[in-house]
Protein backbone atom coordinates (compact mmCIF):
# COMPACT_ATOMS: atom_id res chain seq x y z
CA UNK A 1 0.00 0.00 0.00
CA UNK A 2 1.22 3.25 -0.53
CA UNK A 3 0.19 7.00 1.01
CA UNK A 4 -0.83 9.14 -1.55
CA UNK A 5 1.24 12.15 -2.26
CA UNK A 6 -1.29 14.80 -1.94
CA UNK A 7 -1.58 13.88 1.66
CA UNK A 8 0.25 15.66 4.08
CA UNK A 9 2.80 14.12 6.02
CA UNK A 10 3.09 13.74 9.80
CA UNK A 11 6.23 14.28 10.64
CA UNK A 12 6.95 11.20 13.21
CA UNK A 13 8.24 11.89 16.98
CA UNK A 14 11.74 11.16 17.09
CA UNK A 15 12.73 7.92 19.05
CA UNK A 16 13.47 7.98 21.80
CA UNK A 17 17.11 7.02 22.18
CA UNK A 18 17.74 4.29 24.58
CA UNK A 19 21.20 2.35 23.70
CA UNK A 20 22.57 3.51 26.85
CA UNK A 21 20.45 2.18 28.63
CA UNK A 22 20.29 -1.08 26.47
CA UNK A 23 24.13 -1.09 27.39
CA UNK A 24 23.68 -0.92 30.95
CA UNK A 25 21.13 -3.46 31.48
CA UNK A 26 23.96 -5.79 29.65
CA UNK A 27 26.13 -4.88 31.68
CA UNK A 28 24.41 -5.49 35.18
CA UNK A 29 24.55 -8.91 36.67
CA UNK A 30 21.91 -7.36 39.57
CA UNK A 31 18.68 -5.19 38.77
CA UNK A 32 16.96 -3.53 40.93
CA UNK A 33 13.62 -1.55 39.28
CA UNK A 34 10.94 1.23 41.29
CA UNK A 35 8.11 1.77 39.67
CA UNK A 36 5.31 4.33 40.63
CA UNK A 37 1.81 5.53 39.25
CA UNK A 38 3.42 6.76 35.83
CA UNK A 39 4.07 3.86 34.71
CA UNK A 40 0.43 3.11 34.43
CA UNK A 41 -0.75 5.91 33.37
CA UNK A 42 -0.29 4.22 29.78
CA UNK A 43 -2.82 2.14 30.79
CA UNK A 44 -5.36 4.69 31.77
CA UNK A 45 -4.81 4.51 35.59
CA UNK A 46 -4.77 8.07 37.38
CA UNK A 47 -1.33 9.50 38.86
CA UNK A 48 -1.42 10.63 41.71
CA UNK A 49 0.62 14.03 40.38
CA UNK A 50 1.19 15.24 37.37
CA UNK A 51 -2.06 16.05 34.48
CA UNK A 52 -5.28 14.00 34.64
CA UNK A 53 -6.12 12.33 37.52
CA UNK A 54 -8.91 14.54 39.28
CA UNK A 55 -11.15 13.58 41.50
CA UNK A 56 -14.68 15.08 43.28
CA UNK A 57 -12.53 18.32 44.69
CA UNK A 58 -10.24 16.55 46.63
CA UNK A 59 -6.82 15.61 46.89
CA UNK A 60 -5.41 11.79 47.07
CA UNK A 61 -3.02 12.96 49.69
CA UNK A 62 -5.97 14.41 51.48
CA UNK A 63 -8.03 11.05 51.13
CA UNK A 64 -5.32 8.55 51.82
CA UNK A 65 -4.89 8.82 55.23
CA UNK A 66 -6.15 6.92 58.38
CA UNK A 67 -7.44 9.87 60.04
CA UNK A 68 -9.53 10.73 56.19
CA UNK A 69 -11.10 7.34 56.58
CA UNK A 70 -11.86 7.90 60.49
CA UNK A 71 -13.77 11.30 59.59
CA UNK A 72 -15.15 10.11 56.73
CA UNK A 73 -15.11 6.44 55.59
CA UNK A 74 -17.63 6.51 53.18
CA UNK A 75 -15.68 9.21 51.22
CA UNK A 76 -12.38 7.31 51.31
CA UNK A 77 -14.65 3.98 50.10
CA UNK A 78 -16.13 6.11 47.46
CA UNK A 79 -12.55 7.06 45.95
CA UNK A 80 -11.14 3.63 46.26
CA UNK A 81 -14.14 2.34 44.63
CA UNK A 82 -13.53 4.69 41.52
CA UNK A 83 -9.95 3.56 41.38
CA UNK A 84 -11.43 -0.15 41.52
CA UNK A 85 -13.44 0.53 38.22
CA UNK A 86 -10.66 2.49 36.29
CA UNK A 87 -7.98 -0.41 37.57
CA UNK A 88 -10.26 -3.20 36.81
CA UNK A 89 -10.80 -2.08 33.30
CA UNK A 90 -6.98 -1.64 32.73
CA UNK A 91 -4.50 -4.06 30.99
CA UNK A 92 -1.18 -3.71 31.65
CA UNK A 93 1.02 -1.87 29.19
CA UNK A 94 4.16 -2.65 27.08
CA UNK A 95 6.74 -1.14 29.77
CA UNK A 96 4.64 -3.84 32.38
CA UNK A 97 5.46 -6.50 29.81
CA UNK A 98 9.52 -5.57 29.41
CA UNK A 99 10.02 -5.44 33.03
CA UNK A 100 8.27 -9.05 33.42
CA UNK A 101 10.79 -10.15 30.36
CA UNK A 102 13.48 -8.68 32.36
CA UNK A 103 12.84 -10.52 35.20
CA UNK A 104 12.69 -13.73 33.00
CA UNK A 105 16.12 -13.13 31.64
CA UNK A 106 18.03 -12.01 34.73
CA UNK A 107 16.14 -14.51 37.12
CA UNK A 108 15.12 -17.21 34.67
CA UNK A 109 13.18 -19.66 36.87
CA UNK A 110 14.60 -18.58 40.03
CA UNK A 111 11.35 -18.34 42.18
CA UNK A 112 11.67 -15.04 44.88
CA UNK A 113 13.04 -15.47 48.26
CA UNK A 114 10.30 -14.23 50.31
CA UNK A 115 12.30 -14.33 53.46
CA UNK A 116 14.69 -11.97 51.69
CA UNK A 117 17.90 -13.38 52.61
CA UNK A 118 19.57 -13.80 49.47
CA UNK A 119 20.53 -11.04 47.16
CA UNK A 120 18.18 -11.51 44.14
CA UNK A 121 19.43 -10.57 40.50
CA UNK A 122 16.23 -9.04 39.62
CA UNK A 123 13.95 -7.70 42.05
CA UNK A 124 10.84 -5.17 41.01
CA UNK A 125 9.63 -2.92 43.85
CA UNK A 126 6.57 -0.92 43.21
CA UNK A 127 4.39 1.61 44.71
CA UNK A 128 1.72 0.27 42.92
CA UNK A 129 -1.39 -0.89 44.25
CA UNK A 130 -2.91 -2.13 40.98
CA UNK A 131 -1.71 -5.67 40.21
CA UNK A 132 -0.87 -4.23 37.13
CA UNK A 133 3.00 -6.01 37.24
CA UNK A 134 1.49 -9.56 38.11
CA UNK A 135 -0.84 -9.69 35.28
CA UNK A 136 1.55 -8.73 33.05
CA UNK A 137 3.88 -12.05 34.20
CA UNK A 138 6.04 -10.17 36.78
CA UNK A 139 6.80 -12.81 39.69
CA UNK A 140 9.05 -11.15 42.53
CA UNK A 141 7.22 -7.77 42.93
CA UNK A 142 7.81 -6.41 46.37
CA UNK A 143 4.73 -4.13 46.46
CA UNK A 144 5.51 -1.25 48.38
CA UNK A 145 1.82 -0.06 49.31
CA UNK A 146 -0.07 -2.76 49.64
CA UNK A 147 -2.64 -4.19 47.43
CA UNK A 148 -6.37 -3.03 45.57
CA UNK A 149 -7.81 -6.13 45.45
CA UNK A 150 -7.13 -6.75 49.04
CA UNK A 151 -9.70 -5.85 52.22
CA UNK A 152 -8.75 -5.73 56.07
CA UNK A 153 -11.08 -5.49 58.85
CA UNK A 154 -10.68 -2.72 61.00
CA UNK A 155 -11.45 -4.48 63.88
CA UNK A 156 -10.63 -8.11 63.64
CA UNK A 157 -7.22 -7.10 61.13
CA UNK A 158 -8.65 -10.22 58.76
CA UNK A 159 -7.64 -9.92 55.13
CA UNK A 160 -9.35 -11.22 52.04
CA UNK A 161 -9.11 -10.99 48.24
CA UNK A 162 -12.40 -9.03 46.83
CA UNK A 163 -11.75 -8.68 43.08
CA UNK A 164 -15.89 -7.21 42.87
CA UNK A 165 -16.21 -3.97 40.93
CA UNK A 166 -18.70 -3.00 42.52
CA UNK A 167 -18.25 -3.97 45.85
CA UNK A 168 -21.55 -5.50 47.42
CA UNK A 169 -22.31 -4.28 50.18
CA UNK A 170 -20.45 -1.04 49.90
CA UNK A 171 -19.09 -0.11 51.99
CA UNK A 172 -17.56 -3.65 52.84
CA UNK A 173 -17.86 -5.10 56.39
CA UNK A 174 -15.97 -8.57 57.37
CA UNK A 175 -17.30 -11.50 58.89
CA UNK A 176 -17.31 -9.91 62.29
CA UNK A 177 -19.36 -7.11 61.20
CA UNK A 178 -16.76 -4.46 61.08
CA UNK A 179 -16.21 -1.99 58.49
CA UNK A 180 -13.20 -3.45 56.28
CA UNK A 181 -10.58 -0.90 54.67
CA UNK A 182 -8.58 -1.34 51.34
CA UNK A 183 -5.65 -3.20 52.02
CA UNK A 184 -3.43 -0.41 51.22
CA UNK A 185 -0.60 1.73 52.61
CA UNK A 186 -1.75 5.07 53.44
CA UNK A 187 -0.23 8.09 54.21
CA UNK A 188 1.43 8.23 57.91
CA UNK A 189 1.39 4.42 57.73
CA UNK A 190 4.07 2.57 58.42
CA UNK A 191 5.21 -0.24 55.22
CA UNK A 192 5.03 -3.66 55.46
CA UNK A 193 8.22 -5.06 57.17
CA UNK A 194 8.68 -7.94 55.02
CA UNK A 195 8.31 -5.97 52.16
CA UNK A 196 10.76 -3.30 53.33
CA UNK A 197 13.31 -5.34 54.56
CA UNK A 198 13.21 -7.37 51.06
CA UNK A 199 13.41 -4.28 49.04
CA UNK A 200 16.04 -3.01 51.19
CA UNK A 201 18.06 -5.91 50.75
CA UNK A 202 17.71 -5.55 46.81
CA UNK A 203 18.28 -1.57 46.97
CA UNK A 204 21.47 -2.32 48.19
CA UNK A 205 22.87 -5.07 46.58
CA UNK A 206 21.92 -4.68 42.56
CA UNK A 207 24.39 -2.82 40.07
CA UNK A 208 21.77 -1.27 38.40
CA UNK A 209 18.76 0.39 39.93
CA UNK A 210 15.93 1.23 37.25
CA UNK A 211 13.72 4.19 38.29
CA UNK A 212 10.30 3.97 36.22
CA UNK A 213 7.29 6.41 36.76
CA UNK A 214 7.86 7.70 40.28
CA UNK A 215 7.40 11.37 41.44
CA UNK A 216 10.50 10.02 44.04
CA UNK A 217 8.54 12.23 46.69
CA UNK A 218 6.84 9.84 48.67
CA UNK A 219 8.75 8.30 51.60
CA UNK A 220 10.23 5.81 52.56
CA UNK A 221 10.09 4.36 48.65
CA UNK A 222 12.09 7.42 47.65
CA UNK A 223 15.11 6.73 49.71
CA UNK A 224 15.43 3.12 48.26
CA UNK A 225 17.30 4.40 45.30
CA UNK A 226 19.39 6.81 47.03
CA UNK A 227 20.32 3.74 48.93
CA UNK A 228 20.91 1.83 46.13
CA UNK A 229 23.70 4.58 44.77
CA UNK A 230 25.42 4.74 48.01
CA UNK A 231 26.06 0.63 47.36
CA UNK A 232 27.77 1.26 44.40
CA UNK A 233 24.25 1.09 41.57
CA UNK A 234 24.19 2.54 38.50
CA UNK A 235 20.86 4.86 38.61
CA UNK A 236 18.55 5.15 35.79
CA UNK A 237 15.56 7.36 35.35
CA UNK A 238 12.66 7.23 33.29
CA UNK A 239 10.06 10.15 33.67
CA UNK A 240 7.91 12.31 31.72
CA UNK A 241 9.31 15.03 34.16
CA UNK A 242 12.51 15.88 36.27
CA UNK A 243 12.37 14.05 39.71
CA UNK A 244 14.66 15.10 42.88
CA UNK A 245 16.42 11.82 41.73
CA UNK A 246 17.50 13.33 38.07
CA UNK A 247 20.14 14.53 39.00
CA UNK A 248 21.44 11.74 40.65
CA UNK A 249 21.39 9.13 37.78
CA UNK A 250 23.32 8.37 35.36
CA UNK A 251 20.87 8.35 32.28
CA UNK A 252 17.91 10.33 32.89
CA UNK A 253 15.48 9.01 29.91
CA UNK A 254 12.51 12.10 29.14
CA UNK A 255 9.91 10.30 27.73
CA UNK A 256 6.94 7.84 28.46
CA UNK A 257 7.23 4.11 30.62
CA UNK A 258 5.78 2.21 27.78
CA UNK A 259 7.49 4.14 24.77
CA UNK A 260 10.61 3.90 26.54
CA UNK A 261 10.72 0.13 27.87
CA UNK A 262 8.30 -1.16 25.20
CA UNK A 263 10.58 -1.96 21.95
CA UNK A 264 12.93 -3.34 24.31
CA UNK A 265 10.69 -6.22 25.33
CA UNK A 266 11.73 -8.15 21.72
CA UNK A 267 15.28 -7.46 22.19
CA UNK A 268 15.42 -8.86 26.03
CA UNK A 269 13.68 -11.92 24.99
CA UNK A 270 16.05 -13.07 22.12
CA UNK A 271 19.07 -11.93 24.25
CA UNK A 272 20.01 -9.08 22.95
CA UNK A 273 20.06 -7.35 26.18
CA UNK A 274 20.54 -8.28 29.72
CA UNK A 275 22.64 -11.31 30.88
CA UNK A 276 21.74 -14.47 32.36
CA UNK A 277 23.61 -14.81 35.79
CA UNK A 278 26.03 -18.12 36.20
CA UNK A 279 24.88 -19.41 39.24
N1 LIG B 1 -1.44 2.74 39.65
C1 LIG B 1 -1.39 2.80 40.98
O1 LIG B 1 -1.39 1.79 41.66
C2 LIG B 1 -1.31 4.16 41.63
C3 LIG B 1 -1.89 5.27 41.00
C4 LIG B 1 -1.80 6.52 41.65
C5 LIG B 1 -1.13 6.64 42.86
N2 LIG B 1 -0.58 5.53 43.44
C6 LIG B 1 0.11 5.74 44.74
O2 LIG B 1 0.60 7.05 44.66
C7 LIG B 1 1.72 7.29 45.45
C8 LIG B 1 2.50 8.35 44.71
O3 LIG B 1 3.75 8.09 44.23
P1 LIG B 1 4.16 7.78 42.72
O4 LIG B 1 5.53 8.35 42.58
O5 LIG B 1 3.92 6.35 42.47
O6 LIG B 1 3.15 8.57 41.77
P2 LIG B 1 3.01 10.12 41.44
O7 LIG B 1 1.65 10.30 40.92
O8 LIG B 1 3.46 10.96 42.57
O9 LIG B 1 4.05 10.40 40.26
C9 LIG B 1 3.91 9.88 38.98
C10 LIG B 1 5.17 10.22 38.20
O10 LIG B 1 5.10 9.56 36.95
C11 LIG B 1 5.40 10.49 35.91
N3 LIG B 1 4.65 10.01 34.74
C12 LIG B 1 3.36 10.24 34.39
N4 LIG B 1 3.03 9.55 33.30
C13 LIG B 1 4.16 8.86 32.93
C14 LIG B 1 4.44 7.93 31.88
N5 LIG B 1 3.53 7.57 30.98
N6 LIG B 1 5.70 7.41 31.82
C15 LIG B 1 6.65 7.76 32.73
N7 LIG B 1 6.42 8.62 33.73
C16 LIG B 1 5.19 9.16 33.84
C17 LIG B 1 4.99 11.85 36.43
O11 LIG B 1 5.73 12.85 35.80
C18 LIG B 1 5.35 11.71 37.92
O12 LIG B 1 6.70 12.05 38.15
C19 LIG B 1 2.27 5.95 45.69
O13 LIG B 1 2.21 5.76 47.05
C20 LIG B 1 1.30 4.94 45.04
O14 LIG B 1 0.97 3.95 45.96
C21 LIG B 1 -0.66 4.30 42.85
ZN1 LIG C 1 -13.36 -8.40 61.42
Amino acid sequence: MKSSAARQSIPARPAIKTSDLEALLSSAKSVCVLTGAGISQESGVPTFRGAGGLWKQYRPEELATPEAFARDPMTVWEWYAWRREIIGRAQPNAAHFALAELEQRFAGDRNGDPAGEQAEPFTLLTQNVDGLHERAGSRNVIRLHGDIWRLRCTQCGAERQDNSVPLDPFPPRCDCSSLMRPGVVWFGEPLPDAAWRRATMAAGSAELFLIVGTSALVEPAASLPLLGKQNGARLVEINLDPTPLSGLAELSIRGKAAEVLGPLQEKIRRGKIGKIPTL
